[in-house]
């Protein structure tokens, strides 16, 4: 058995490939099967001459997505998609399948999610997934270079980690039992015990929030490090992006292709350094005149585009009718293409307004809402570390900056191009007298923090951490619009199913 994408080693030769039929059209004399195996594409000739009328018609009958073994000649193409094309010997059906319900033309993002069990063989979330998987694999070969310990912290916990508003309870035999919302507090325990950790395992949020970047349940890598402060932290954040974007640039040409990523900015995140400002700065810069002038003149940029593709559209919906049949197709994809662009064009036309308020308005000692960090994000072309919050809006556990109290010791990555956070971290307080404070002010209960406390009695030393989100990761390096493409099953508010 070969797989599709090993047919660059077998030039010329007979191979046979399994998988399903992705597309399929007829000629006179030839059908001409798109299979996919997993792996990628193939166009399969299958000619009346070579294989006998018997398989030549059971080939003509398959439907989208039937289930076949097809051997035949690997012939290299370069105009075919994939780069080489099999002239077929043989046929076998192994299953007839009948009213695929994702066909090739635009389905609604509902119908999709309630068939993402079958969505899941698409192209583009094909794509996704592929480079989801890249992106975990860089982790651990990232964390594993660099001499950190992979751990795993507990998905059952009976302390909060990330604020109580947000909490999945659960019963554990007689006792409230929480789904882990972060590994971070165990990860702490382990740094002390290994020097550089980190955790990777599945986070849950019950976040009653329907954005396009919040799920309740959600992948989080979180590396923790004995002996780091503020600024070594920000630079293995740093160092740990550019080699996950590096991965996957490297390995992911033809995926990124198929999500039609344009991959300028990526390219310049694996290579540039990023810009680092403070929370305080960042306040400065959401509010300036730059800020409303980016806006407006986005603004009015799109309403331009929008007239100017409504003008085509009438233009093109006129010429229809009489167009040959290859225009007719080519005119299709346009409009197809076009709706897409206005339904993007109307979103960016209700949100600008909404941003401008926002960035406006916003206050210092506030914390960045979603629309305020894609404002920020998109004056920059590289991700961009933002330092120094107001500890107010920041958990317990992080250190205050010693050189003004009301700051705390963390930083949040922001991705570009309107992305937004993707990374959050600190260095953490190692005084336990700080420490209990904090926890009382927070309303937390001490005693289910002791644990937690010893780590600062028996010999505490500055520490910190950080946690990536891997669906927003996806997302931005896919340049997907929705974290609900970027694992193959979404939970978030109103989805449990399929
Ligand atoms: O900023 P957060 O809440 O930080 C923590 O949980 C820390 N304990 C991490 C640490 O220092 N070890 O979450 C970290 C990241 C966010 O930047 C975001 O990428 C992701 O987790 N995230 C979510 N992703 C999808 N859906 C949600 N509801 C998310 N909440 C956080
Ligand atoms: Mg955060």
């Amino acid at each position: 058995m070969t797989y599709i994408k090993q047919l660059a080693d077998h030039q010329d030769e007979i191979v046979t490939l399994k998988g399903w039929v992705y597309n399929s059209r007829s000629s006179k004399a030839l059908h001409f099967i798109e299979l996919r195996d997993g792996t990628g594409l193939c166009q399969c000739i299958v000619s009346l001459d070579e294989v006998g009328e018997e398989i030549f018609e059971a080939a003509g009958t398959l439907k989208q997505e039937s289930s076949v073994e097809i051997s035949g000649k690997v012939v290299k193409d370069d105009r075919s998609v994939g780069g080489y094309e099999l002239h077929v010997t043989d046929l076998t059906v192994l299953q007839v399948a009948d009213n695929y319900p994702i066909t090739p033309k635009d389905h609604g993002v509902e119908f999709l999610m309630e068939n993402r069990h079958l969505w899941l063989r698409s192209q583009r979330q094909w794509a996704a997934m592929q480079i989801r998987n890249t992106i975990q694999f860089s982790i651990h070969q990232f964390f594993q270079k660099e001499g950190f310990i992979r751990m795993d912290a507990p998905i059952f916990t009976g302390n909060a980690a990330e604020g109580t508003t947000t909490l999945f309870e659960t019963e554990y035999f007689e006792e409230k039992a929480y789904l882990t919302q972060s590994g971070q507090l165990y990860g702490e325990a382990m740094a002390m015990a290994h020097g550089k950790i980190y955790t990777f395992g599945p986070t849950f949020r019950a976040e009653k929030s329907k954005t396009r970047r919040h799920l309740t349940e959600f992948w989080m890598v979180e590396p923790e490090m004995a002996f780091y402060d503020l600024d070594m932290n920000m630079e293995l954040a740093e160092n740990f992006l550019r080699f996950i974007v590096k991965s996957v640039l490297d390995k992911h040409e033809n995926e990124l292709e198929i999500l039609e990523r344009d991959t300028t900015l990526l390219k310049k995140a694996a290579e540039e350094p990023f810009k680092r400002i403070s929370y305080t700065e960042a306040v400065e810069q959401l509010k300036s005149d730059k800020t409303k002038e980016m806006l407006d003149k986005m603004e009015s940029d799109r309403k331009e585009e929008l007239s100017s593709i409504k003008d085509e559209l009438e233009e093109i919906k006129k010429e229809h009718g009489s167009a040959k049949k290859w225009r007719k197709a080519q005119i299709d994809q346009r409009i197809k293409e076009i709706h897409t662009r206005t339904d993007h064009i109307e979103e960016d036309l209700r949100n600008i307004p909404v941003w401008k308020k926002s960035a406006a308005n916003f206050e210092w000692g506030n914390d960045f809402g979603g629309s305020d960090e894609t404002i920020l994000t998109m004056q920059y072309d590289t991700p961009v570390l933002v330092h120094r919050y107001p500890a107010e809006v920041k958990a317990f556990y992080m250190k205050r900056d010693p050189e003004d109290e009301k700051l705390a010791l963390a930083l949040d990555v922001l991705a570009p191009e309107g992305y937004g956070e993707i990374v959050g971290g600190s260095q953490r307080e190692e005084d336990i007298e700080v420490l209990k404070a904090r926890i009382a002010e927070h309303d937390l209960p001490e005693e289910l923090f002791s644990w937690y406390l010893d780590l600062r009695k028996y010999g505490s030393v500055p520490h910190s951490g950080f946690g990536l989100g891997i669906e927003r990761t996806v997302a931005w390096i896919c340049g997907l619009s929705h974290v609900r493409e970027t694992i193959p099953f979404p939970r978030m508010l109103g989805r449990l199913r399929p």
